[in-house]
């Protein structure tokens, strides 16, 4: 695709460059299984010899010639689909009715300072982070009526973060003011109180859900003491000035997508957190980073992404971004902070004294969410979770110990074995374990013990063979069968002979969503749910192609309600109205709902100029839906943000500064979202 995500020299100046998006840094020799297909394809579902079609014509040409979209047949989905919208609003089923909740800067804590352009990185504290991600909806004795939401924040955007002092000025969406090669402080702290993760009690009254200020409410941010379980506890990888004996680190970065315990807490994704740091080591004039740095895209020019290690007062808690060796050793400055980021977190959200668990035998790369396998009594805990960058990995991880609902908690996560996926062209798939002296992880090549292999994931599944996939996102469950679902959101840089069964587009600008079922022993069988895109460019495992009321892009978000319906929400990057892409067509970026049983989909909604849909959760008695937008008016020109222009009139209106922020789905006759 020519204008998104193309190659660039500098991946960050291209269109569709976020802050969230990661900067591709798989250089590894591991096949792409373009080798496959040579090989016969079996059959799972009668969708594998269509994959064969898919790659024939992703060899010459891009149309799928899928059988025309069918009449609808879902029993599960009793609503009317929505088309395509290219207006700066939410639109939501006849029917149904939407309203904003904590929207960024709400207050929920302390002296519950209001929201205004002009608030300090004090008032942040107190209020709803920036850039809305992973929801969850943990219920107060069971009411689907009060409990408490619990979301996390991907990025900031600063010139909407700092909306009063940068009024008026020609500032881009990643922009931030540096005088004299030093940022303000107060800024760099606004900036990491936005990030985190937010706590609030919310309750549905006469005039719909409400937050409410309750002692359970907290910001957690990227200031928030943590600390590190598993495996990489106490090792050499993570020791540093604030924690000589490896055991704690500071803060939560860039979260993207979440995931929900069977004990029932909160877990949240650090993703593209690589480029809140700067490594300047040079040998030779050359950069010299560490593979636990380099494979993972820390910056090593001037200043990280936002330059937070040149606050003006040069602080310790911001001094730490700067991860070049600069002490007598590694206790004595920051060369391993990088190494404390890229994990899961554990929150409970209901000990706001609690202090955040770093799980590290989740394996470290840009976490895209975790998604557990339902819970059964006596047998191991099972997860799954992504990592959001081009040709990255899907990842399971598999307890030691036997679950035992009541007793068993989160240090369940902390023995056990973390697998990276390979998927075979026949539809079979095998789970390769990364732990010492499997899959040719040994110390002749380079892994030393199981802690080096988590600090260096990426690197132990290029060593074991595992598949490059075009961008996971999030996964999801089948409530009923157990299948795991996996968007694939896109990979315009995968070339032909770089395509593989699982992976079949070339230039893949629209994503898909895969599935599979686990079998014995460490092998399992996969399909293609749907590749997404438009009417001639898309297909469903049913060989049929979306319609104008399914058609959609860059899957991202994935959530299944207890009655299996699927929910689908996209990222494009930030669309406005002035868009003239490749993904025009598809409009704003919406959610859909899927069947999983036969296929169809059905567009829910649309969300306002600029933003992502991402995070979608309902209450247990399925009549609320909370669903996230985020960084709604990104796409605003630096002349648009000097003139007051916002991008999005997004939750307060025209000439507003467009926040993200979370809404409220309900049905007028009071009935089940989706049914
Ligand atoms: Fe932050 Fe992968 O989306
Ligand atoms: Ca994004
Ligand atoms: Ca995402
Ligand atoms: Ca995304």
């Amino acid at each position: 695709m020519s204008q998104y995500e193309r190659d660039y020299q500098d991946p960050s100046e291209a269109p569709g460059f976020e802050p969230g998006d990661e900067i591709p840094s798989n250089v590894s020799a591991n096949p792409t299984f373009y080798d496959v297909i040579d090989q016969a394809l079996a059959t799972r579902r009668g969708f594998m010899a269509g994959g064969l079609a898919v790659m024939a014509t992703g060899l010459f040409g891009n149309v799928l010639g899928g059988k025309a979209a069918m009449a609808s047949s879902s029993a599960l989905m009793g609503f009317k689909p929505i088309p395509v919208s290219m207006d700066d609003t939410v639109v939501v089923p006849e029917g149904y009715r939407w309203q904003v909740l904590g929207a960024w800067g709400e207050p929920i804590l302390g002296e519950m300072p209001a929201y205004n352009p002009d608030n300090t990185a004090a008032h942040q504290a107190q209020q709803v982070g920036q850039h809305h991600d992973g929801m969850h909806y943990f219920p107060i004795e069971g009411s689907s009526e009060d409990g408490l939401l619990v979301l996390n924040h991907e990025y900031v955007e600063p010139r909407m973060l700092h909306a009063g002092k940068y009024a008026g000025m020609a500032m881009k969406t990643h922009d931030v003011l540096i005088a004299d090669s030093k940022r303000d402080d107060d800024e760099v702290l606004k900036e990491i109180h936005a990030h985190g993760i937010s706590v609030y009690r919310t309750r549905k009254g006469a005039n719909g859900w409400e937050v409410v200020a309750d002692p359970l409410n907290r910001r957690i941010t990227g200031a928030t003491p943590m600390e590190i379980a598993g495996p990489v506890r106490g090792s050499t990888h993570v020791r540093t000035k604030y924690s000589p004996d490896g055991t704690r680190t500071r803060g939560t970065l860039n979260n993207c997508a979440h995931g929900v315990t069977p004990w029932n807490t909160y877990m949240s994704a650090e993703e593209n957190w690589a480029g809140y740091f700067v490594n300047q080591d040079k040998v030779d004039q050359k950069p010299d980073l560490p593979r636990e740095h380099a494979r993972y895209g820390v910056p090593s020019g001037e200043r990280s992404r936002y330059g937070w290690e040149l606050a003006a007062s040069g602080a310790d808690d911001f001094a730490r971004f700067n991860a070049s060796a600069t002490g007598a050793d590694a206790t004595q400055d920051y060369r391993n902070e990088p190494n404390t980021f890229g994990w899961m977190i554990e929150v409970d959200p209901f000990d706001p004294n609690s202090t955040p668990v770093k799980r590290t035998h989740l394996g470290r790369f840009a976490h895209e969410g975790v998604v557990f396998a339902k819970a059964e009594a006596g047998k191991p805990i099972v997860c799954y979770s992504g990592d959001d960058a081009r040709f990255e990995y899907i990842y399971k991880f598999v307890s030691a110990a036997n679950y035992e609902p009541g007793v068993t908690k989160g240090d369940i996560l902390d023995s056990g074995t973390l697998y990276a996926a390979r998927f075979n062209a026949d539809g079979t798939g095998e789970w390769l374990a990364l732990a010492p002296g499997q899959n040719r992880l040994t110390p002749e090549n380079g892994f030393g013990d199981l802690a080096d292999i988590l600090v260096n994931t990426r690197a132990a599944a290029d060593t074991a063979g595992a598949t490059k996939m075009d961008r996971p996102e999030w996964g999801a469950v089948d409530p009923v069968t157990g299948e795991v679902y996996f968007t694939l959101t896109n990979n315009t840089r995968r070339s032909l002979t770089q395509v593989d069964a699982a992976n079949p587009r070339a230039e893949n600008a629209f994503g898909s969503i895969i599935r599979w079922e686990e079998g014995e022993a460490d092998i399992f069988t996969w399909d293609m749910f749907v590749l997404a895109g438009t009417q001639r460019q898309s297909k469903t495992f049913t060989n049929a192609a979306l319609s104008d009321d399914s058609i959609f892009a860059c899957p991202d978000g994935l959530w299944f309600d207890d009655a299996a319906r699927l929910w689908i929400q996209t990222d494009m990057g930030d669309i406005g109205p002035d868009y003239s892409g490749a993904l025009k067509s598809f409009g704003m970026n919406a959610m859909l709902c899927a069947d999983p049983k036969t296929g169809e989909i059905r567009r829910f909604l649309t969300g306002p100029w600029g933003q992502e849909v991402t995070g979608v959760v309902t209450t247990p008695d399925g009549k609320s839906m909370f669903v996230n937008f985020q960084h709604p008016g990104a796409h605003a020109s630096d002349a648009q943000f000097a003139a007051g222009d916002y991008g999005s009139s997004f939750p307060d209106g025209a000439g507003k500064v467009a926040r993200s922020g979370t809404i409220v789905i309900t049905r007028e006759d009071g009935g089940v979202i989706g049914a």
